[in-house]
């Protein structure tokens, strides 16, 4: 625990994991009806990476931890809490944060899943930075981590979500900032529930008697895949992100001419670019890698900044906005200065 309180938190290192398998759109192209060129037109996906069998989401999870935790010379023991972002948890319950403190060698500090999608990063990261800001916790660790392609209808029944998940991990290690002038000024956070069914994995469910059934997995329609409508997600996405983006400058008195770097989730390459040229935001700002690992939900934006981190484009003193939409639909924004 802290013996005092910090003015605010930084994120002290990276880490990441994604499966060795890379299947490519035409891999996918043989199990369903799609194209390389339907696929990179519409979303800018090249490949993903697929785990094989018996790999749940904190066993990508605990090797992006640990190499977190390597970056920041830390052990597990100077953890506080563990906070673990997925919406593709090992198991139902109980949360895969204890499972990935405990593979991690953490037996009694406090772990809670956040399963808020692609803005689970995000929403991990205004926790960590919270329990940092008050003193509660002086270091935490923040992974996302998901494995979609268990999950996946890689049919021609499921072709439009099924082509745009990958699986991945990505993690951070949070500590107080030293310098007053960097760490995370200020993290926002929007839902709004009443677009759940326009991207939803609807069964199993609680509110059904069973909780899945057999015909959940067949039909025209299954119920124990994701469903999208991928265009409604898409106007949302595009108008929601640039808001958040203004609402996270505007709050800290930056304007978009400040910002060097954003590093937003990787959901579709056209709505990254959408954003950025509604804003007037020069591509060359933005970290993209969609090409590589398709969506990785809760681990896509800190993928991404591990790559701009090893690639230079954030780098101390760079002033870097972290930006999310996704299921609920649910949005946020972090602004921080490296
Ligand atoms: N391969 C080939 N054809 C496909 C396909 C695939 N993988 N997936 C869908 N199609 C077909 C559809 O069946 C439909 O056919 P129809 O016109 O005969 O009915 C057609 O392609 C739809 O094409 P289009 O209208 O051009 O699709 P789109 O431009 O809306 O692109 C998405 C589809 C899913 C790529 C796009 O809507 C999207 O990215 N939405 C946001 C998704 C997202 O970000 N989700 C995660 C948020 S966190």
């Amino acid at each position: 625990m802290g013996t005092a309180t910090p003015t605010r938190s930084r994120i002290l290192a990276v880490g990441r994991a994604v499966p060795d398998r890379v299947v490519t759109n035409e891999d996918l192209g043989v199990l369903m009806d799609t194209s390389d060129e339907w696929i990179q037109q519409r979303t800018g996906i090249r490949q993903r990476r697929h785990v094989g069998a018996d790999c749940g989401a904190t066993d990508l999870g605990r090797i992006a931890s640990e190499e977190a935790l390597r970056s920041a010379g830390l052990g597990i023991e100077a953890i506080d809490l563990v906070i673990f972002a997925t919406l593709s948890p090992d198991i139902d319950w109980p949360a895969s944060a204890a499972l990935l403190a405990s593979k991690l060698g953490a037996r009694r500090v406090p772990a809670f899943d956040v399963k808020n999608q692609c803005s689970g990063f995000l929403y991990s990261l205004a926790c960590a930075d919270a329990a940092i800001r008050s003193g509660r916790a002086r270091h935490v660790l923040v992974c996302g981590g998901e494995i979609h392609s268990s999950g996946l209808d890689l049919t021609t029944r499921g072709r439009e979500v099924g082509v745009i998940f990958g699986d991945g991990a990505g993690a951070v290690v949070l500590g107080p900032s030293e310098d007053p002038g960097r760490g995370i000024f200020s993290v926002h956070l929007h839902a709004d529930g009443s677009n759940a069914e326009k991207l939803w994995l609807e069964a199993a469910a609680s509110r059904r008697r069973p909780r899945l059934l057999p015909e959940d997995l067949g039909g025209d329609d299954p119920k124990a895949f994701p469903r999208m409508r991928g265009k409604y997600v898409f106007k949302h996405a595009v108008t929601r992100m640039p808001e958040v983006i203004r609402e996270a400058l505007d709050h800290n008195g930056f304007t978009l001419g400040d910002l060097d770097v954003l590093v937003p989730h990787q959901a579709n390459l056209r709505i990254n670019q959408m954003v950025a040229a509604s804003m007037e935001l020069d591509e060359s700002k933005v970290v993209n890698n969609i090409d590589r690992y398709g969506n990785t939900t809760a681990a896509s934006i800190p993928l991404a900044l591990h790559e701009a981190l090893a690639d230079g484009r954030v780098a101390p003193g760079k002033l870097v906005c972290l930006a999310a939409f996704g299921a609920g639909f649910t949005w946020a924004a972090a602004l921080l200065r490296w």
